[in-house]
């Protein structure tokens, strides 16, 4: 499901900052080789993520989830030098993909990336987090909110991608869908945190941490 009319979503594209060329490149070469190439996070929702780490002065960034990279290069150029990002991914392909990017990026020495289940990596991961980026498999969000909400710092961001999940929070039928439900109702619900859904692309859940 679209939520917002081509026109309107381009118009958009077209009043952001411009990636870089490398991101471009990564995009691209996104596009023509891996599997699934629409879960890239893309121009709105990566400039967006940097905006996001820009403006909590983020220094310690965790991503659980990441493709071919778009959203770590993108987050990853918020952070200032002595800045680190450690990110998670089960898929060898999309590691390969990602590491090769990370290596021609200027931000690439930031970045970590730990090869496994994102719930196993969790376990040996040291806080304070001062920003999370939640865009892994749905069945788990639950699981990886309880791990990280500890390990951020007061005050510090959880997003969460994907909650709308086409509109089928509406009407969850399968195992993704009452996953995702479910984990924007305990969200709701948990006094730990203050929590704004945005309607950008597939739903954006911000959660600072009280
Ligand atoms: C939506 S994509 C991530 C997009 C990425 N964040 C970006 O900005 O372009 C989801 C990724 O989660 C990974 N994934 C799925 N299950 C996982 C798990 N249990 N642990 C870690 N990563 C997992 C997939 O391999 C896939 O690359």
């Amino acid at each position: 499901m679209d939520f917002i009319s081509e026109d309107i979503e381009n118009y958009a594209y077209e009043h952001t900052e411009a990636e870089n060329p490398l991101l471009e490149a990564l995009e691209k070469e996104t596009y023509e080789t891996l599997e699934i190439p629409q879960m890239t996070t893309g121009r709105i929702e990566g400039r967006f993520l940097k905006l996001l780490a820009q403006l909590i002065g983020a220094k310690r960034i965790l991503e659980i989830g990441t493709f071919g990279g778009y959203g770590t290069l993108s987050m990853a150029e918020a952070l200032p030098a002595d800045g680190t990002l450690v990110t998670c991914d089960v898929d060898p392909v999309a590691i390969a993909f990602a590491r090769k990017y990370f290596a021609k990026s200027g931000h690439g020495h930031k970045i970590t990336l730990l090869e496994g289940p994102a719930l196993e990596s969790l376990k040996a991961l040291p806080g304070p987090f001062d920003m999370a980026f939640i865009d892994a498999d749905k069945e788990n969000y639950l699981n990886y909110y309880e791990a990280i909400l500890p390990l951020m710092r007061q005050g510090g961001l959880i997003v969460a991608d994907n909650v709308l999940w086409s509109g089928r929070v509406l009407n969850p039928i399968d195992s993704s869908d009452k996953a995702i439900h479910k984990f924007n109702q305990t969200i709701r619900q948990d006094s730990r945190v203050e929590p704004v859904m945005l309607t950008v692309r597939d739903g954006i859940y911000c959660i600072r941490k009280r």
